[in-house]
């Protein structure tokens, strides 16, 4: 586990995500100005979630459309049944740090 800076506070609009380049990827979402961090593959195949359709705090996978839980990591949706990782978001200094 270590944290490492993300992204800018102003690199993600409100209801946008980027994409991490790390090792997993990781999505970073801004949820109404709250970040939420995820694993950036979807466990159904390889798509990115950071380029998926992000309703609240569920985002849509842009492949085939499985539905995820962004606080949880949950599938709410097939065709994904097992879920994506979570990690730790902390907010300091006008720069999103992640836990991974
Ligand atoms: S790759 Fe995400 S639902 Fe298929």
């Amino acid at each position: 586990m270590a944290w490492i800076r993300a992204c800018g506070v102003g690199d993600v609009e409100p209801g946008e995500a980027i994409t991490v380049d790390v090792d997993p990827p990781v999505a970073v979402f801004n949820v109404g100005g709250e970040f939420l961090a995820t694993a950036d593959t979807c466990t159904h195949a390889e798509s990115s979630l950071a380029d998926g359709y992000i309703d609240g705090t569920e985002v849509e996978c842009a492949w085939h459309f499985a539905k995820f839980c962004l606080r949880t990591g949950r599938a709410l949706t097939l065709p994904a049944t097992q879920p994506i990782a979570t990690y730790p978001v902390r907010v300091e200094d006008d720069a999103v740090f992640i836990d991974i």
